[in-house]
């Protein structure tokens, strides 16, 4: 009897104590719950951004809108490049955590051209650290065409900066090499680690390019008397030649550039490919030249570095989130692909992408 009603007191007690503490779980579990929506709301990316869904919707429109615009031409000054289907047209996106997004024409593989110029700039950091860059090549924009003979003679370094035809040779001769050979398959397996894929030149571009160069030998020529070129002037030109003519695709390229939106490790293969000290360096010299003489309307509409290239790529980077690919064959008198640009400005926008604010 005594112990039945111990037991019953006893349950009690165990009761209240029970009650009370699913409330102070509870309390605590709400405050901790508004605590985080407090955190992700000042976090928060632009509200597109949130869903991938809404990323593939973008990238989407993003190509129907201009799949049909015809503007511009492709490059003929390398006759190889002329004959590349006019019409072809792809869009891709890799994030800065490796989700892949696509559109269109996105396996087929272009030459790289001048969308290879800053990836070997990179190189030359890795080895040298960017100080080399700024001091042996420079960093200043042009205003002038990416093959101006004039811009070397106006802007003191001569080599310009290294995403201009003179600072890229200027580039290809600072990589550490004995001979022609090493130093193009330094160039090409930087770029296989950027990609995550085993790349290869396209040989009839390569050929097609190396019998019409002759500026770009004029290039080398003008650095070699400036004492702005640092192996044979001559060798120099024929490796970025055939830097120029890599096979890369759109996806590949989205890589490439998502590597860079990640701090220098490619995000598909988890390999550390640029030092993450060296990345701001790179994104910097794309923002300000990346377009040539078209960089500064492309900084006002997109307000992303970027890169551009005769073969009809561009990739953009948006640090720490993604990178964006156009390719389209069509280029304008800047040598920048009509609707690659169109398509990413646009992507840009509709997602508040814009470094310099979304204007949301
Ligand atoms: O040296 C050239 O003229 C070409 N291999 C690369 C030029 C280029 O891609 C200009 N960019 N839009």
């Amino acid at each position: 009897m005594l112990r039945r009603i111990y037991e019953e007191r006893y349950q009690h007690v165990v009761t209240r104590i029970s009650v009370l503490a699913v409330i102070v779980i509870l309390t605590f579990l709400i405050s901790a719950g508004s605590t985080f929506a407090q955190v992700t709301e000042t976090l928060q990316v632009p509200k597109t951004l949130q869903t991938s869904e809404s990323l593939q919707k973008v990238m989407q429109e993003a190509y129907l809108k201009f799949k049909d615009v015809k503007d511009g031409a492709t490059a003929d000054y390398i006759p190889e490049l002329a004959k590349v289907p006019a019409d072809l047209f792809g869009v891709a996106i890799v994030t800065a955590k490796g989700e892949v997004y696509t559109i269109g024409d996105v396996d087929y593989a272009f030459s790289i051209q001048s969308v290879s110029k800053p990836f070997t700039a990179a190189l030359v950091m890795q080895e040298q650290g960017d100080k080399a860059i700024l001091e042996k090549i420079g960093v200043e924009p042009t205003g002038l065409k990416f093959n101006s003979i004039l811009a070397t003679q106006i802007i003191p370094q001569v080599s310009v900066n290294p995403l201009v035809n003179s600072g890229a040779i200027a580039s290809v001769s600072m990589v550490q090499a004995k001979n022609a050979d090493e130093r193009f398959n330094k160039i090409l397996s930087f770029l296989d680690d950027l990609s995550g894929a085993k790349l290869s030149v396209i040989e009839d571009v390569y050929k097609s390019e190396a019998a019409t160069n002759q500026r770009n030998r004029a290039h080398g020529y003008i650095l070699a008397a400036s004492d702005r070129i640092y192996s044979d002037p001559m060798e120099a030109v024929d490796v970025y030649t055939k830097q120029c003519s890599i096979g890369v695709t759109a996806k590949q390229l989205a890589v490439m550039g998502a590597t860079l939106a990640n701090g220098g490790v490619n995000p598909v293969t988890g390999k550390r490919v640029i030092d993450s000290k060296y990345v701001p360096k790179i994104l910097a010299i794309m923002m300000i030249a990346g377009f040539y003489n078209e960089s500064g309307q492309w900084a006002f509409n997109a307000g992303l570095p970027a890169k551009t290239g005769v073969g009809g790529g561009i990739v953009a980077v948006v640090p720490g989130k993604m990178a964006i690919v156009g390719f389209s064959p069509r280029v304008n008198d800047a040598g920048n692909s009509v609707r690659s640009m169109k398509a990413i400005e646009y992507i840009s926008s509709q997602l508040g992408l814009n470094l310099f604010g979304s204007g949301k």
